[in-house]
């Protein structure tokens, strides 16, 4: 299937539904301390869905092939989980790491955007690593404009993780979205400069890298949902949803608390 090119009406849409998983995340943000549990935080942010924003969460009961309906509203994703942590009892604890991935359905269209939290004080690796991986986000955020290719994207993305040390982990990739959670096309956190498919104004999907301290490898958990480092190194997300536009990149997952983007080099 093809490619959607996202008419005005459809993106007036995306920028709100983008906005209300953002304020999501704003919403929980003074939460996410030492003691609560990530069901805890799952709770809190489901009800802000249903009953402040009357949107609905794209993740409770989502089922792609080959997957178990996913049981929860969010993920939550701590220290070494990479991605589609499933909350439960775990209480944070001082030092951990933790991302927090919102997916909203409103009036029928997705808005998918994650943040990393420190939960008290991180370590300076840890720090290093969500900082290094916010500015991996940032620059493939940067790489977007018409006529660019997905792989100016990844490379953008890879050739600074690696520079740093880390590595982009293979497996998950950024995701066209709209009246769908995951439509094509996929978009690699790593790659070639002009490769792969050309952007045209239009389209929207999400970058969303994932990146370890230590080596890329993955494993999934019997639980059928959350993915870890297989060598247990710590691994961290950011993730926004991207309008390519006439001239460049409109973050669609805005709202009043969301972190600045990296300045430009
Ligand atoms: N929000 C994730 C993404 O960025 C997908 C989570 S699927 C779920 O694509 F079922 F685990 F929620
Ligand atoms: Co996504
Ligand atoms: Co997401």
């Amino acid at each position: 299937m093809a490619v959607h090119i996202k008419t005005p009406a459809a993106i007036e849409k995306m920028r709100f539904a983008g906005r209300l998983a953002s304020e999501v995340l704003d919403f929980i943000t003074p939460h996410v301390r030492p003691g609560i549990s990530t069901e805890e935080l799952d709770a809190l942010c489901h009800d802000y869905m249903y009953k402040v924003q009357d949107s609905i969460a794209a993740p409770l009961n989502y089922t792609p092939p080959g997957y178990t309906p996913y049981p929860k509203s969010i993920c939550t994703s701590v220290n070494h989980v990479v991605c589609h942590g499933v909350p439960g009892e775990r209480k944070l604890k001082e030092g951990d790491i933790v991302n927090l991935d919102i997916t909203v359905i409103k009036d029928g269209f997705h808005g998918d955007t994650s943040r990393m939290f420190y939960v008290g004080a991180p370590s300076i690796q840890a720090k290093r690593l969500c900082e290094i991986t916010y500015e991996c986000m940032w620059r493939g955020i940067r790489a977007v404009r018409p006529e660019a290719f997905l792989g100016d994207i990844g490379h953008a993305i890879q050739s600074f993780a690696e520079a740093q040390g880390f590595s982009v982990v293979r497996e998950f990739c950024g995701h066209g979205i709209g009246e769908r959670f995951h439509e094509e096309p996929q978009v690699l956190h790593y790659g070639r400069p002009r490769t792969g498919l050309k952007l045209q104004a239009g389209m929207i999907f999400t970058i969303e890298p994932m990146i370890n301290a230590g080596k890329p490898g993955i494993k999934q958990l019997a639980d059928g949902w959350t993915v870890v480092t297989k060598d247990h190194s710590l691994s961290a997300q950011w993730e926004h949803t991207v309008l390519v536009t006439a001239d460049g990149a409109e973050v669609l997952t805005v709202s009043a608390g969301a972190p600045a983007p990296t300045p430009a080099i």
